[in-house]
Parts: C-alpha cells; structure tokens; sequence
C-alpha cells in the first residue's frame, strides 16, 4: 500500500524562501522537490500512544510546585478536515514562552526571567468531535535577531499528530490586536492575508471564566482550500 499525499494543500501556504525571514534563506531548498511516496512504514509507523499523555499535560499552570506568573488563559478549539468534520484522537503540542517572553530552554538567552513554574509545554488528545483545550499563560513578545530591533508578537506553537507517524504538522497561533503581527517576518511569509488571519485567535467568552482567566478560541483545518497554514 502506498499513498501520495499532496504536497501543498492550497496556494496559501507560506513559500519555502521568504527572504524577510532571514533563516529561509540557508534552509529552503535549493533544487526541486523530491516526491517521496509512503509506504507502509510511514503510514502504520510508531506514533505517540495515549499512555505518553499525562493527566495534567493540557494545564500549563499546575505543572510545577508553585503557580506560574503572567496572565491565566484558556485556549481551545476545533480540529477539522477539509470537509469540516471534527478530527478525533489527533495529539495537540504546544510549546511556548513565559510571560516574560522567555523559554525555558537551554537555546534561549534573551535577557527576561526564567519562571520556575512555567515548563511552557502541553499536550492533549482531541476528543471524539474533535476538540482540544488547553489552560496556560498568555506568552510575552520576545526579542530574535532575524533583523535589526526584532519582535516576535506573543505566539503559542502547535504541533498536530495525525494516525501516521509522517502526519505531522506544526504552525503557530497567534493573538487578536497584537500590532507585532504587522512587522513580523514569520506571520507576513504567508502571501494571503486571509490565510494568515487563520494563524489567530478569537476572544471567545464563552470559555472565559469569570474571576479567573481570558478564553481564546482558534480552530485549525487541517487540509483543503481553508487549510490553516503550516511551517514547511
Ligand atoms: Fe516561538
């Protein structure tokens, strides 16, 4: 059995060369693509099993001993398909700053307070119709030197498992108003300016809860012509 899955889903992916993004200009290929068909290894291929989910891994802010700094959010959505069907049992990552604009990673030097509490990672399995939800803290803009005086606007990363171990796509999300969006070499890589608003949230009051924390909804198509766009 083999299987060809489209390269790109629509025209509103963001193209592999994007010379405002300084780091495409060393990593995107230089030759034509290769069409690499699955075979049975990639299709039926070791994935994350439920058991690598953990009863807190879908709530940032009780991972420590203390309670993380920075603003409460809750984050949840609607994984669909090209048909708008709900996909279930796909493993959401997240991974993403602390309010202070750092990771706690060894990469990461930017002058800003490492939080003890805050591990900045997630994940979840989307229930049977399709939904995931996370709790977490709002993510602070954090310098990168893509160019001079860089600001990355608050972002949280996803990553979505499919069945398949070659079933991976990873994007960003990003949040309403925020006005680094308009400067930001990553967000403007992707040409149609309809297919980058789909990078960002929605204030959703229907999950916000009263006394304790902001709600944001973004739903994500995984394929066809309303695809969410992806990192190549
Ligand atoms: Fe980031």
């Amino acid at each position: 059995m083999t299987l060809a899955y489209p390269i790109t889903s629509n025209a509103a992916q963001p193209p592999r060369l994007s010379p405002g993004y300084r780091s495409t200009l060393k990593r995107s290929p230089q030759k034509p693509l290769i069409i690499m068909r699955h075979t049975l290894s990639e299709l039926t291929g070791p994935v994350y099993g439920h058991e690598t989910v953990r009863e807190n891994d879908h709530d940032l802010t009780i991972q420590a001993e203390g309670e993380p700094l920075g603003e409460r959010i809750i984050v949840h959505g609607h994984v669909l398909d090209e048909e708008g069907r709900g996909v279930p049992n796909t493993l959401v990552e997240i991974w993403q700053a602390n309010a202070s604009g750092r990771y706690q990673h060894r990469a990461d030097q930017h002058d800003a307070a490492i939080d003890p509490n805050f591990r900045g990672e997630g994940r979840v399995y989307t229930d049977d119709e399709g939904w995931y939800r996370f709790t977490s803290i709002k993510p602070g803009a954090y310098p990168w030197r893509n160019h001079d005086n860089a600001w990355r606007p608050n972002h949280i990363h996803f990553s979505f498992f499919g069945s398949g171990f070659a079933a991976r796509l990873i994007t960003q999300m990003y949040f309403p108003g925020d006005p680094l969006l308009e400067l930001d070499p990553i967000f403007l890589s992707i040409p149609d300016a309809a297919a980058r608003n789909r990078l960002v949230c929605a204030l959703d009051m229907m999950v916000t809860e009263p006394e304790w924390a902001l709600g944001y909804r973004w739903d994500v198509v995984l394929r066809g012509r309303e695809a969410t766009p992806m990192e190549a």
